[in-house]
């Protein structure tokens, strides 16, 4: 747990250094993973917990915040977010928004997007759900 941890982090900083330059472009290029089959269409937000959702986002998320490379506001501006290639998605670019759909970050939240800084992330279901809440309904 510890090593992969170590790992991840090496990672991230290997992908830094690859290229420093944020573009902050609208539409956001995106190559992206598909998630697979009914889960683009499912959407268990209903019932989540926005305010729970906040807590993970900006600071509890475990192997790390959410905020660190998406940016408190969502666009992708994080600190750790601004040096990585591909760059965390713009939750606030609507024009690729419209297209991710909240089981396709469900899909993404759990499973990472292989190849990018974006991990598979340490979180129950119902704190993913909490998690999308909050995106969709404060940020985007
Ligand atoms: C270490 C940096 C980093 C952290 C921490 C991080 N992300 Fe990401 N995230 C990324 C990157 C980079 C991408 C772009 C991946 C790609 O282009 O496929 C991304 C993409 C995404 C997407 C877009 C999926 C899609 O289909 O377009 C969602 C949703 C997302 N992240 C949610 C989260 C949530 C929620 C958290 C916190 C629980 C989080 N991320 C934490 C770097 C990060």
């Amino acid at each position: 747990m510890k090593k992969k941890f170590v790992l991840f982090i090496a990672v991230i900083f290997t992908l830094a250094m690859v290229s420093s330059a944020y573009a902050g472009k609208c539409p956001q290029p995106r190559k992206t993973k598909s998630a697979p089959g009914g889960i683009a269409k499912k959407d268990n937000t209903g019932k989540a917990n926005k305010a729970n959702g906040e807590k993970l986002y900006q600071k509890k998320a475990k192997p790390m915040a959410c905020k660190m490379c998406h940016g408190a506001k969502g666009g992708g501006d994080g600190k750790l977010g601004k040096a990585l290639k591909p760059s965390p998605r713009d939750f606030t670019c609507k024009k690729t928004m419209k297209k991710v759909s909240a089981g396709q970050m469900y899909w993404i939240i759990k499973n990472g997007s292989k190849g990018t800084g974006m991990a598979p992330m340490k979180l129950k279901d119902k704190e993913i759900w909490d998690v999308i809440k909050y995106i969709r309904e404060d940020l985007m």
